[in-house]
């Protein structure tokens, strides 16, 4: 091997630990601890709102909106089989209180023409667009403007 090309593969070889010292030493943290510290779990939360029917309804933000749950769901079974929200939301009344009911939007009609519509099966689970509220901070900022 001639003498230049070795001279330029040690020097390489020589920049390539020098670049790799430095990225290890720069690896950094946005966080106040070192990367490799668990994160402390979050202090458990209750619902801000209690058993339905003494809420306020929250105004929705954007149209199209899920709107936000004010009630607890606690205790509230939601399986493709037993759904406790539909006792109360497959109509607008229960035990003669008025209900928000759930709509045209999450029914179909059932073969029997006559008889009343279903839920579509496609929205068997609320609560992958329904959300429960909490009296939490936000974690980071937010600019979002409603339309
Ligand atoms: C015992 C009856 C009852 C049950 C069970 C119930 N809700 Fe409600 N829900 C209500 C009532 C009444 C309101 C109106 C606000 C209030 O008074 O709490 C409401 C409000 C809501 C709203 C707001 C509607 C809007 O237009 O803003 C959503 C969404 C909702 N409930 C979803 C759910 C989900 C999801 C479940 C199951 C985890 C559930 N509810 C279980 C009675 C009930
Ligand atoms: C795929 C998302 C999704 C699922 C799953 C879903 N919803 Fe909704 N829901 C919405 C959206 C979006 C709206 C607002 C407009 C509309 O009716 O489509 C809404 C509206 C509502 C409303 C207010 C009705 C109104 O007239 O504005 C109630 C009550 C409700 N949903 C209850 C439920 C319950 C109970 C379940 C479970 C059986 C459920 N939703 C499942 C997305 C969903």
């Amino acid at each position: 091997m001639k003498k230049s090309l070795k001279l330029s593969l040690i020097a390489a070889l020589a920049l390539t630990v020098v670049a790799c010292a430095s990225t290890s030493t720069s690896l950094g943290t946005l966080r106040d601890t070192s990367v490799d510290a668990p994160d402390a779990a979050p202090a458990d939360k209750v619902y801000a709102g209690k058993q339905p029917g003494k809420f306020a309804l929250i105004e929705r933000t954007f149209v199209g909106q899920p709107p936000l749950i004010p009630h607890t769901v606690e205790n509230f079974d939601i399986t493709p089989k037993e759904n406790a929200c539909l006792d109360c939301h497959i109509d607008s009344e229960f035990k003669g209180k008025k209900m928000p009911s759930l709509g045209k939007s999450h029914l179909v009609k059932g073969a029997d023409a006559n008889a009343a519509p279903q839920l579509n099966m496609l929205r068997w689970q609320c609560d992958s667009c329904h959300v429960p509220q909490v009296d939490a901070q936000p974690l980071v900022g937010n600019d979002f403007k409603t339309n």
